[in-house]
């Protein structure tokens, strides 16, 4: 190529250019995170429309260091629709400890193996590399405050779990969730990053850290 051909080709300032590079790359996280930024809580953003509310920080991290005490060494963890505990999960780098996320939301397959496609619509409509009473430990944050939501997921967390349960939802459900899954409301009270119009609690079936501190 002779300079005149050079000179022809336009050129972009510096300030431009990285600008460009920075969108190239954020395009490139957004559609193929790597690394361990897959696994912040709101890389994959709220959506309303199927009430998506995420934990804080500090709240994922109670809930996933709770779970890993509750599962012991080794242990199996399921998050029913509660992501952002399976997410805390992997960014502890808690390898020997087994966790898959059941999930409607079909973004969260970027999880590969560990994501398994849930509608609580169907509670026991589940692959069958998941077997009857194979976890430690089911939490789970039903997407509704309804009867009937809670009742069918209660379905999949009873097919799930060897024992030990862990539910978060609104303090209204407090009776049914008695009823259905024999759990009591804790001290702890989750926290979401935004907000919310309800009263959020957490209920356990077992001698759980989160009711000993508030
Ligand atoms: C109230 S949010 C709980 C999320 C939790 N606070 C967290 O931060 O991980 C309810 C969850 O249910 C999921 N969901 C929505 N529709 C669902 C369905 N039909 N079956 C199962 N889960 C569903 C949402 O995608 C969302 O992750």
């Amino acid at each position: 190529m002779s300079d005149s051909d050079d000179e022809d080709i336009p050129q972009l300032s510096s300030h431009a250019l990285a600008a460009l590079q920075e969108f190239y790359a954020e395009q490139k996280q957004q559609s193929d995170p790597g690394g361990d930024d897959k696994y912040n809580i709101g890389i994959i953003e709220e959506n309303w429309q199927l009430s998506q509310f995420w934990y804080s920080q500090d709240t994922a991290l109670r809930l996933a260091t709770e779970a890993v005490a509750a599962a012991g060494e080794r242990g199996r963890i399921a998050c029913v629709s509660a992501p952002s505990v399976y997410q805390k999960l992997r960014a502890l780098h808690r390898e020997d400890i087994s966790v898959y996320i059941f999930e409607y939301d079909k973004r969260f397959a970027i999880y590969g193996e560990e994501y398994i496609f849930y509608d609580y619509n169907n509670p026991l409509d589940l692959p069958e590399k998941i077997a009857t009473h194979s976890f430690d430990i089911v939490i789970a944050d039903p997407p509704y405050l309804s009867k009937e939501c809670l009742r069918k997921t209660s379905e999949t967390i009873k097919y799930l779990t060897q024992g030990k349960i862990l539910l978060c939802t609104g303090a209204v459900m407090e009776e049914e969730a008695a009823k259905l899954l024999g759990v009591k409301m804790c001290k702890f009270i989750p926290k979401h990053t935004r907000t919310l119009g309800n009263e959020f609690r957490c209920y356990v079936n077992y001698d759980s850290g989160l009711d000993h501190e508030i």
